[in-house]
């Protein structure tokens, strides 16, 4: 009887398990104290017939052993592990990641990308730091043009040369890329350029000193006016569907001759009349035109063989209009709940 009662003990003890310090001290008070189940245990060995005794005590030690050991190991294994995580529920679902997201220029920029790609445009890029040749004279900018004034340009040398200006500036637009394929490649050239451009104006929900265009050049031989519309609509459609509407309106550009810019239906207001249409139900997204034969003179291509054509485009306008934003600042205030908003749905 005795026998059984202290085996089916240690069973107990071996595969007692202790949660937290409650379940520790229940165990050292049903095993361990002096009222507990092992000093019943050594009251009744007394009683027990001497012939027995030393069989029952033997066992009885190793009961009382066992639990002393029990005791200190249960003791280490709570005291290693901190209190919150001795609760861990393994059942529960994981905490996701945070992962990043790509910022909606980017994300516009790389569906630009896409969608000239597909039209069999290449993607080249040129510098920010760029000279007066590149950014204005090869485009054709007449000496005196107002755009080479102070108030649009960030000079960072001016310094005059035997050829004119030679100084050195952030870009205005990335037109300059254009003038560097050209110089480079021989025709047929077909590329999209995108990058950060700068102009001294004042921030505002429309403007910024910084912001970014795609431009595109296309030369070959016979681009018409009619390639350029049609480059254009088929862009529109893809970025904003088959119910955008756009118009051509004259415009000029020294590098471009005809030139247009190209405005399309504002799909912030729908044409109710907000701060990015300026009330009017169109958005100016890009300059556009047939390239000025100068200009091709300039990059030593001859203008009676091929022709082309250009459009350089404001991404944060596309964006703007794609994402329905109405504040140009906020692209560059790294509001994380405005950039939280990007997050692709996974
Ligand atoms: N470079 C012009 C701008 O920044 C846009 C443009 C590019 C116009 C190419 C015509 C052709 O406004």
């Amino acid at each position: 009887m005795m026998e059984e009662r202290i085996q089916e003990l240690l069973s107990e003890v071996k595969g007692y398990l202790a949660r937290d310090k409650k379940e520790l001290e229940a165990f050292r008070l049903k095993y361990i104290s002096k009222k507990g189940e092992i000093s019943e245990l050594f009251e009744q060995l007394r009683k027990v017939s001497s012939e027995q005794k030393k069989n029952v005590g033997k066992v009885l030690n190793q009961l009382k052993q066992t639990a002393e050991s029990k005791l200190v190991e249960l003791t280490e294994k709570l005291d290693a592990v901190p209190v919150e995580s001795a609760e861990i529920d393994l059942t529960l679902p994981p905490v996701p990641n945070e992962i990043g997201n790509l910022h909606p220029l980017t994300l516009t920029r790389y569906r630009i990308i896409e969608i000239f790609e597909r039209l069999g445009f290449n993607v080249a890029d040129g510098p920010e730091i760029e000279d007066d040749w590149h950014n204005f004279s090869a485009l054709n900018f007449p000496e005196n043009h107002p755009a080479r004034e102070m108030q649009d340009t960030f000079f960072i040398e001016k310094k005059a040369g035997e050829k004119g200006h030679q100084d050195v500036l952030l870009r205005t637009h990335t037109s300059n890329v254009q003038i560097r394929l050209m110089e480079k490649q021989k025709p047929p050239i077909r590329a999209i350029m995108p990058g950060r451009v700068y102009r001294n104006e004042a921030i505002s929900a429309r403007a910024h000193c910084f912001f970014h265009q795609v431009e595109a050049l296309y030369i070959d031989k016979n681009v018409g006016f009619a390639d350029l519309k049609q480059t254009i609509y088929h862009f529109a459609k893809e970025m904003y569907g088959n119910d955008i509407k756009i118009r051509f309106r004259p415009s000029f550009f020294p590098f471009t001759e005809p030139s247009a810019e190209i405005d399309v239906s504002c799909l912030i207001c729908k044409g109710s009349g907000c701060n990015v249409c300026k009330h009017s139900g169109w958005v100016e997204i890009a300059g556009s035109g047939m390239v000025h034969p100068n200009v091709l003179k300039s990059c030593n291509i001859d203008p009676e063989e091929y022709t082309g054509f250009a459009f350089g485009m404001g991404i944060e306008r596309v964006t703007m209009l794609r994402y329905q934003i109405n504040d140009l600042r906020l692209f560059s205030e790294n509001d994380i709940r405005f950039l939280r908003q990007f997050q692709p749905v996974i």
